[in-house]
């Protein structure tokens, strides 16, 4: 049995190709995904556990159950215009969200844990190269969150 990686956000853009990369790569992708903004067709690679961030004990459920030997984690929201007039729900749902699948994992002694950041973290820094020195200066909620 190939070992198990879970993939929230998995329906989405970004994390539906890396169920893809990790697929070709030998790993069994596993998508969590509320759906929100993602889509039950793209997940292709493995099965759908679909349930949100915010519902701690499906994240429990969904470590016992597939027991992942890693997590990557690509379920956020990630519109800038819908972060400015909706923060809170960017906070809630980036912030608290990500806390809640963390403190999951830890519970599941899973410790390997990529998080899909953004360039939105940097602010407006046009024409400037950015590394991970680059200081960070968020305009918005998305950014910040
Ligand atoms: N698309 C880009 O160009 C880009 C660039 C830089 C960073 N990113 C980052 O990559 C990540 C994914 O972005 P994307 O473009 O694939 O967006 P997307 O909206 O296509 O995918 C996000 C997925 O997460 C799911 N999701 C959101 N909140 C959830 C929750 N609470 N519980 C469960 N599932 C939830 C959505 O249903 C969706 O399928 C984000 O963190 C984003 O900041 C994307």
């Amino acid at each position: 049995m190939p070992e198990t990686v879970l993939v929230t956000g998995g329906a989405g853009y970004i994390g539906s190709h890396a169920c893809k990369a990790l697929a070709t790569a030998g790993y069994r992708p596993v998508a969590l995904d509320n759906l929100s903004t993602g889509w039950r067709d793209a997940v292709k690679f493995g099965p759908l556990v679909q349930a949100d961030l915010m519902d701690r004990a499906a994240l429990d459920a969904a470590f016992a159950e597939y027991r992942p030997v890693a997590v990557m984690h690509f379920a956020a929201l990630s519109q800038v215009g819908e972060a400015m007039s909706e923060p809170g729900r960017y906070w809630r749902n980036n912030v608290a969200g990500s806390l809640n699948l963390i403190e999951a994992a830890v519970a599941a002694d899973c410790l390997d844990f990529v998080f899909s950041s953004t360039c939105a973290t940097y602010g407006d820094r046009d024409g400037e190269i950015l590394d991970e020195e680059t200081p960070q200066a968020p305009l918005n909620a998305y950014g910040a969150s």
